[in-house]
């Protein structure tokens, strides 16, 4: 990928302040990962359907994880619906941070789907889902936002899911109308994107980055042969945000954040 653009020295817009912050400020939805609630002035708007987007290995579920665990402390029902991963297997690489209770699972404030599961007990067995099956899908999902009272949701991933919605219109219409239901609801939802080394684009049809209210960015760096990982929001409806690259630690005690230093050599991705 080519490095998104350089903005060393842009500093995170203070909460409030700023050419472009809005007379009135949008609730929040505090993520709880200190770095990047500093970097989103405070948080995701409340409401914001958001695009994970990074190549592999690049820390996007964990990230996701700690969104959810963070928001079920802090009393808001969190649900992960995960395809590529069974969630017996989440949870127990959950279990080796700090940051998470297993209580969070067994009390229902922290759920996991198995979106596999749910194609099978719902019947969707084409493998380019129709019409008609998009459509069983979304109000499956909004009517569990809705029942459990969900205020974080995350797809773990929109990528696999677009393969079984193989048409453009379709992945336009079906991240639509998830958007609509979920910003009803106050749901802000984070979709993992699944993108190559070297992507000309965030997602896997490309129409998906219009749609979503942001995109936060994560690839890995190359530095005098180390790999760093590094974060960078590339869009966020509603609020004003740092643009400047980040370098992201996953720690025990979650993630961590630090400005990206630029100017060392064979930087590259
Ligand atoms: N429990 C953990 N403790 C420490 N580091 C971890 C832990 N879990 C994951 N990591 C680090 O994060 C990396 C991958 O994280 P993660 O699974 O979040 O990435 P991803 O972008 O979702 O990957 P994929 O594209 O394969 O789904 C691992 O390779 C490892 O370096
Ligand atoms: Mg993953």
């Amino acid at each position: 990928m080519e490095a998104p653009p350089e903005n060393a020295g842009v500093r995170p817009a203070p909460v409030g302040g700023g050419l472009m912050a809005p007379a009135t400020q949008l609730e929040r939805c505090v993520t709880g990962i200190e770095g990047l609630d500093n970097i989103l002035s405070g948080g995701i708007p409340r409401g914001n359907m958001v695009l994970v987007a990074g190549s592999v290995g690049t820390g996007k579920t964990t990230l996701c994880l700690e969104f959810l665990v963070r928001g079920a402390e802090r009393g808001e029902r969190s649900l992960f619906l995960s395809v590529t991963e069974a969630s017996d297997k989440l949870i127990q690489n959950l279990s080796t941070f700090e940051f998470f209770r297993a209580e969070l699972v067994t009390n229902g404030s922290l759920v996991f789907v198995d979106l596999p599961v749910l194609y099978d007990r719902l019947g969707l067995e084409h493998e380019e889902l129709t019409e008609e099956e998009i459509g069983i899908l979304i109000r499956t999902i909004r009517d569990l936002v809705r029942q459990l009272g969900v205020k974080r949701l995350v797809l773990d991933s929109l990528t696999s899911v677009g393969y079984r919605i193989r048409r453009d219109e379709r992945i336009r219409d079906f991240m639509l109308r998830l958007g609509l239901e979920l910003s009803d609801a106050g749901c802000t939802a984070l979709l993992v994107s699944e993108i190559g080394p070297t992507p000309s684009r965030y997602s896997l049809h490309g129409v998906e980055e219009a749609i979503v209210d942001g995109v936060i960015l994560l690839w890995n760096a190359r530095r005098q042969g180390d790999i760093l990982r590094v974060l960078q929001i590339i869009k966020m409806r509603g609020t004003s945000h740092s643009q400047a690259q980040y370098v992201v630690e996953l720690t025990p005690i979650g993630l961590l954040m630090a400005p990206h230093l630029k100017g060392g050599q064979g930087e590259g991705q």
